[in-house]
């Protein structure tokens, strides 16, 4: 049991948003701990080669490695309850992110839409899945209108939060929010939730706010979010 009262709700649409080596994917990883001692399914999409790899430390994750070339059956993906998808490291220099997006990530986030429920579905830059910032992909609204139906639950991570469709951004059941200073990002949170600048003014470094829409907010502390397994971000 932990100390900090954050639950796994049975859905959720989640946003975990903040400058870059705010604490994140350290805080999802967290949550997909908390997800992992409740026997609770989950897949990882993560665009670093290293970042998320502790997590298969916990008994029955299932690691697969993107590498480029391969082809790869989703479906039989799918039949494991919890997964961590990374990419080669040699996958990222020759397609970048993006293409590790565009080819394998898309395509896998349909087939889990399709297919997949009662599952915990964890985007890393999830901004990266949207044509524009007024755009949502396909993929990634497709996977929030599931959460709606309480179908599937997302957590979608995010460091550009400006340029994060608004049409998502409404749909978020709870906000996990780090420290911001892109003065863009301030001014579009200031505009989006309650008291922003004055909350973001307190938190220190990997410090966060939990926003549950419409108005209630409350600050957790760094030493509140411990992991069990090692973070490498
Ligand atoms: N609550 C915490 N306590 C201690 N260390 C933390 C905490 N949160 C984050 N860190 C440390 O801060 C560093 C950055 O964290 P993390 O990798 O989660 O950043 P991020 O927001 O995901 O960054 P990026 O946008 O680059 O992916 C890591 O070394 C991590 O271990
Ligand atoms: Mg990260």
């Amino acid at each position: 049991m932990g100390i900090l009262d954050i639950d796994i709700p049975a859905w959720s649409i989640d946003l975990i948003y903040g400058n870059t080596g705010s604490g994140k994917s350290y805080f999802a990883g967290w949550l997909v701990e908390q997800a992992w001692e409740k026997g609770r399914r989950f897949l990882i999409l993560d665009t670093k080669v290293r970042n998320h790899l502790g997590l298969v430390q916990l008994k029955g994750v299932r690691l697969l490695k993107i590498k480029v070339g391969t082809r790869y059956n989703w479906r039989k993906l799918l039949e494991f309850d919890q997964v961590l998808v990374v990419p080669t490291r040699g996958t990222i220099n020759r397609i970048g992110v993006e293409g590790l997006v565009e080819q394998y990530y898309k395509p896998l986030l349909d087939e889990i839409f399709r297919r997949d429920r009662d599952r915990i579905i964890v985007v890393e830059e999830a901004h990266r899945y949207n044509p524009s910032s007024r755009r949502p992909g396909k993929e990634l609204e497709q996977l929030f209108r599931e959460g709606r139906d309480g179908k599937l639950y997302t957590v979608a991570i995010t460091q550009s939060i400006a340029d994060f469709p608004k049409l998502l951004f409404r749909q978020a059941q709870r906000h996990f929010i780090f420290q911001h200073y892109v003065p863009n990002d301030v001014i579009y949170l200031n505009r989006m939730i309650p008291g922003f600048s004055e909350l973001n003014d307190q938190l220190r470094e990997h410090d966060l706010i939990e926003f549950i829409p419409p108005n209630r907010t409350r600050i957790i502390k760094r030493e509140l979010v411990v992991r069990r397994t090692r973070h490498f971000g």
